[in-house]
Parts: structure tokens; sequence; C-alpha cells
């Protein structure tokens, strides 16, 4: 749902009260079209998330400017001329011609000018200077700070986001309900992804929100497996066969705001003793760590409690020996689970990740909100997403066969290589009443076609 005036406009105030600025000029500018090198042509374009949580508009150009001494807000938008309209359609028409902007800026030459959104210069990671330090903070710094202001706004999602995101969800759920109808022995994962896609599309998505994973039998275990991903002029697709793993991690997109999802199905046979442990191993640890998605929780205390149920079903089943609380810092359920728990979602899948922090830590009172130590909030939407995985990269490693020696079986965990991987992912709405599963209604068979 685009969202009301009135709903920019607390979005807006609430930024500008976290900005606390009093004299400069604020420029959030949407970006330009990447361009293709070596050709006239641009890849698609996507605006930097900050412009269309602030003015629901995202068009290349489309600039919002913050007067902090007269707390107002202007919008830019592109205009075409007429012999750019014989090539393209016009934009849809947002706030005053952008080539106003140079005029509205000359009338306030004096002040200084922060350049935000898509033309934000960060640092690589922050210092530690505190912001109530103005003297100690470089320009850099401060551009940080005010970008993490916007961050930990667009943490905490309104009516009008959490609506976009259940819509993409929808369109989510036509894609995974064609698959569970259709995969089958012997169509390849190029097949099953453009059937899948299609469905987004056709429920009203205009885009993935991602490159869509579609992967089977060993390729499960290759984490961000995607199409052309080996060869973007003659791809290969691998055949599904009968008894395979298909993991597919895919979500639509609406109005902007990503789903996130994946699935993991037998095809054409029922699962193996192996493949069902594992399968409601992941699934427990999924279900388990969904429940704790509750206010007041921080996130990293619950990626290791999916980390140690993981590591406890590893050691039952034999592949790992040890207590799995200790098997998680040592490095050994990693193994097998090697990436965090979740992210959060929004106007990208990987929700706020171009602040730096928001992946490592912080001691910093307003960036350690973004990063893995968050604690989670109502109104923040995560992604609850546990795996296990058998990565020849990692099984195959002689420093790590060594470094394990005593923690994993390696006779056991041998036999497993080529097993791929399992994942299933569902994108969680904290509440003040517990967690809100925004994609429950895709469903997890463990068995299709
Ligand atoms: N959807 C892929 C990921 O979360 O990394
Ligand atoms: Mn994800």
């Amino acid at each position: 749902m685009k969202p009301t005036d009135e709903a920019l406009a607390e979005r807006r105030a609430r930024v500008a009260k976290r900005w606390g600025l009093t004299d400069e000029v604020v420029f959030l500018r949407a970006g330009e079209p990447a361009s293709w090198s070596g050709t006239d042509q641009h890849f698609a374009f996507l605006p930097h998330p900050d412009v269309p949580y602030l003015t629901a508009a995202g068009s290349p150009g489309t600039t919002l400017a913050y007067d902090a001494a007269a707390d107002e807000w202007e919008l830019f938008g592109p205009r075409f001329a007429p012999e750019r309209l014989v090539w393209e359609q016009p934009p849809t028409p947002v706030g005053r011609p952008l080539d106003e902007l140079e005029n509205w800026l000359a009338q306030r030459s004096d002040r200084e000018l922060i350049e935000m959104g898509a033309d934000a210069v960060m640092p690589e990671t922050a210092s530690g200077d505190s912001p109530d330090q103005p003297g100690g903070v470089s320009r850099q710094e401060r551009v940080l700070r005010l970008s993490a202001a916007v961050a930990l706004e667009r943490m905490i999602k309104d009516k009008a986001e959490l609506d976009d995101i259940r819509r993409a969800a929808a369109a989510s759920a036509a894609g995974f309900e064609w698959v569970y109808a259709n995969a089958a022995p012997g169509m390849t994962e190029r097949e099953i992804q453009i059937g899948m896609e299609a469905q987004f599309f056709a429920a009203g998505a205009p885009r993935v929100a991602y490159d869509s994973i579609v992967a089977s039998g060993p390729h499960g275990a290759c984490l961000h497996y995607v199409y052309a991903g080996d060869d973007p002029l003659r791809p290969a697709t691998r055949t599904v066969e009968a008894g395979d793993l298909l993991l597919i991690d895919a979500g639509a997109q609406f109005g902007g705001y990503a789903s996130d999802v994946t699935r993991t199905m037998v095809v054409g046979a029922d699962p193996t003793d192996e493949q069902r442990f594992l399968w409601d191993l992941v699934l427990s640890a999924q279900q388990q760590t969904i429940d704790m998605c509750r206010p007041g929780n921080v996130w990293s205390e619950v990626h290791l409690a999916a980390a140690r149920i993981l590591g406890a079903g590893l050691v039952e089943m034999g592949l790992l020996r040890g207590d799995p609380a200790e098997l998680v810092p040592e490095g050994a359920v990693a193994l097998f689970f090697p990436h965090g728990l979740g992210h959060l979602l929004g106007l990208s899948v990987h929700d706020i990740t171009s602040v730096p922090y928001s992946s490592g830590s912080s001691d910093d009172p307003v960036l350690v909100k973004l990063g893995p130590n968050r604690v989670l909030e109502s109104g923040m939407v995560t992604t609850v997403e546990p795996g296990i995985y058998f990565i020849e990269a990692l099984l195959g490693d002689q420093a790590r066969r060594e470094k394990f020696a005593e923690s994993v079986v390696w006779e056991r965990v041998d036999e497993m290589r080529g097993f791929g991987g399992i994942r299933i992912e569902d994108d969680v709405l904290v509440t003040e009443s517990g967690p809100e599963v925004l994609t429950a209604a895709i469903a997890k068979p463990i068995r299709v076609g």
C-alpha cells in the first residue's frame, strides 16, 4: 500500500528528530542507473531505499532535500525533455522538477550540505567517536550516523510497509504453490525457476526481491547458488533426479518491499532416513527460534540457540561428538551451519546493510541497535532461516579436517558429502503478542512430485 501523505510526514518527522540538525541542508538522492561497461546500456534501476521510505517515489534522480533551519522537506523529481520522451515513457511526476534543485540550493549556499542516499560516502567502519563530540567526528562519520538514524526508523515497519511485505509474501506463495504442483524428476532447475517466477509476476510482483536460488542435489550446499553464476554466457542447468533434495530460496518484491522464503523438499521419492532426520532437525530449529522472536530478546542469542539445536542434532546423528554448547563456540557447528540465522527484511532483502556495523559489532549505543546484538522490538521483520549443509569447500579442506579432528566424525561426514543442503526460511514480524509468520501460508512439504 502506498503510504499516505500523513504517514510520510510522520516518517520524516521521526527522522528529523533523530538527526537533531540545526542549520544544515541534507540531500537524499535515489541515484542513477548503473551503466554496463563497454556499452550504451544500463542495468535496471533500483533506488537507494531511504528515498522511497521517505517519499514513496524512486525514479532515477529523485532527490529529497531537508532544510534543517526551517525544518522543511522539499522533494524534487525528474521530468523529461521532448527529445527523451521520444524514446522513454515519462517517470511518474513527483514534487518539484529536478532542474529547480540547483536554484533551491543556491538560496542556501551559506549552509553546510550533507549528501546522503546514493551519494553517501561512509567510512568502512565507524571509528567509535561519539556523535556528541562534533569536533572529533569526521564528515564520513557524520553521514554514517545520519544514515544510521534513518535505518533505525526503517527497522520498525508501519502499516503501509507491512501491507506491501504481506503482498510480496502472497506473490511468493503463488510461486511456491506452482512448485509444489509441478516440480518433478526430469525438470531442470531453470524450468522450475521460470515456472515459479512466472507466478510471482502473475500475482502482481514487478520483480524478484533477489536472484532466485533453485538448487537441486549437491547444489543445495552452495548458499547463493543462482542461475548463470557459473557462466554469464552459456549457463548450465541441472536436471532434477528422483530422490534429490530441491532447495528453493526465492521471494517476490512488491511496492519495493522484499519477501524471502526458503523451502527444501525431496523430489519424486520418499525421503531417506537421513534426509528426514535433518529436515525435521532444521524445521525444529526454525520453529523454536521463531518462537524466540519476541521484543526484548537479543538476536545473537536467538542465532546461538539455533546453532545449539542444530549441533545437538548433528551429535545425535553421529556426525559430531561432544557437548553442543561447546561445539558452537569452537566452530564445529559452523562447518554445517555457516551463516547467520537471519536478517532484517524491508526495502532490501538484507535490510539496513549499507550502514557499517550492521553486520559487525559495535559498542556505539546507536550503531549497536543495527548489528547482530540488536534487541528485537515490536515492528521489526526478520527472516529465520536455519540450515544444514555439506559444503565440499569446507569438508574437504585439510586445515579444517585437522582442526576439527576430535569434534567431527569425519568417516560419517565423508559418507554425507554430495548430500546438498536443507534450509527452511520464513519472514517473521515481531509483535508484543508474539511472532507473526508473514509467510505462514506457504506450505512446507517434505516431498513433492
Ligand atoms: N535470500 C538469500 C539470503 O537471505 O541470503
Ligand atoms: Mn534470507
